[in-house]
């Protein structure tokens, strides 16, 4: 079974907290403070504990605290209903990222096939309306998170890429060494649409079997070769050798699931997301990041951690009330953070509580 919950979690040195330590109960979580106090940077540590770059996708010597810049350090406990794992994460000698799983040395994939983790920031508000490529990169947070290999056949497909588009640039005629590299982008490929595809399937499934309150989204990856979704390895090497004079002119490859984009619909009302209000917008984020969370209970067992930042913000009091149930549902370790206290008195008696704020620089976290 996956992991659920942290039971501990401390901060050394990591952006603004110089030492924090927080003891949890399995509750979800509520952080509030005034603005730069340092709530998000608790939940960015968090998300380090996930394969990739966080959720502010920052450098690793971007938060390292100054004025020391020694080096931070994420010590958590993480706990199932029958095992616990001391994890930490930590900056290695060349501002690398070294992660142990009890005092051992593992890989960042490895600890990702240990710990879901899901979130929803400010930013991603302009997900819809933003290009392709941060649309794409959110359907592979999901889809990892269901296939954890998804990120392997990333990294593979992108390498080959890479591979290609030099022999394209240099206008290479090397037709033995094209094929080779096809053919892997091809298996990978197929891989990355098929993994993408039933990350979607289990989206909707999630979405249509549930009954909520959020608004349900009709979800579609589009592709500019139309039939690319329908792709076996051997068609879309095909493709790639079709295209390749076409993509000599150009110096890169023109077709692929590099390209895909994903459209969401609002349902009920039949309208594209990017024609939406950012009410709208909000409630059709809440309600995928809803569906990933309760996918991934129904296949594992267990609940993501879930990161929301500021996600009560924009929601009227009803909404707020409709997501706290949710979260209470689905049993999940969620963190919240929000300027003001008021924002979770909907959900007092059901969550742990802390304040942060920021003394000359040093944030400090206050149990409530
Ligand atoms: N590497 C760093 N070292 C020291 N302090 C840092 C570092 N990076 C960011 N900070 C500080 O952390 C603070 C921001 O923290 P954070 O983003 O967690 O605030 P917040 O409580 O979420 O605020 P808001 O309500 O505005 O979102 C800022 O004051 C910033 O200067
Ligand atoms: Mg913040």
């Amino acid at each position: 079974m996956s992991v659920s919950a942290l039971s501990e979690l401390t901060l050394s040195h990591f952006r603004s907290h110089l030492d924090t330590r927080i003891i949890l109960d399995g509750r979800p979580v509520a952080i509030f403070g005034l603005n730069g106090a340092g709530k998000t940077n608790i939940l960015e540590a968090i998300s380090l504990l996930s394969p990739g770059r966080g959720m502010r996708r920052s450098k690793v010597g971007d938060m390292v605290r100054y004025p020391e810049e020694i080096g931070w350090k994420i010590s958590t406990v993480l706990k199932t209903s029958n095992l616990t794992h001391k994890v930490e994460i930590r900056t290695g000698p060349n501002l690398n990222r070294l992660t142990s799983i009890d005092g051992k040395a593992t890989s960042q994939l490895a600890l990702g096939e240990l710990v879901k983790i899901i979130w929803l920031t400010p930013n991603m508000d302009r997900l819809w309306v933003d290009g392709p490529e941060v649309r794409r990169r959110f359907v592979d947070r999901i889809t990892h998170s269901f296939i954890p290999r998804h990120a392997q056949e990333i990294l593979s497909y992108e390498k080959a890429m890479r591979e290609r588009n030099r022999l394209l640039k240099e206008a290479s005629r090397n037709l033995d060494w094209y094929r080779a590299i096809e053919s892997q982008m091809a298996v990978a490929g197929t891989k990355i649409i098929e993994n993408r595809n039933t990350a979607l399937e289990k989206l909707s499934i999630s979405m249509k079997i549930s009954q909520t309150s959020f608004p349900v989204a009709d979800l579609s990856l589009i592709n500019e070769e139309k039939d690319l979704n329908i792709f076996s390895a051997d068609q879309f090497r095909e493709v790639l050798e079709i295209k390749r004079s076409e993509d000599l002119y150009l110096g890169r490859t023109s077709v692929g699931p590099h390209k895909t984009d994903l459209k969401v619909q609002y349902k009920e009302k039949g309208i594209d997301a990017k024609y939406c209000s950012t009410g709208e917008q909000k409630a059709l984020l809440i309600s995928l990041i809803l569906a990933n969370a309760r996918g991934l209970l129904r296949e594992e067992g267990a609940p993501p951690i879930m990161l929301l930042d500021e996600v009560s913000a924009h929601l009227d009091y009803k909404r707020r009330q409709d997501l706290y149930e949710e979260i209470s549902s689905l049993g999940a370790q969620a963190w919240m953070t929000g300027t003001d206290v008021d924002l979770f008195k909907e959900i007092l008696n059901i969550s742990q509580q802390f304040k942060v704020v920021d003394k000359n620089g040093k944030s400090s976290v206050l149990i409530q």
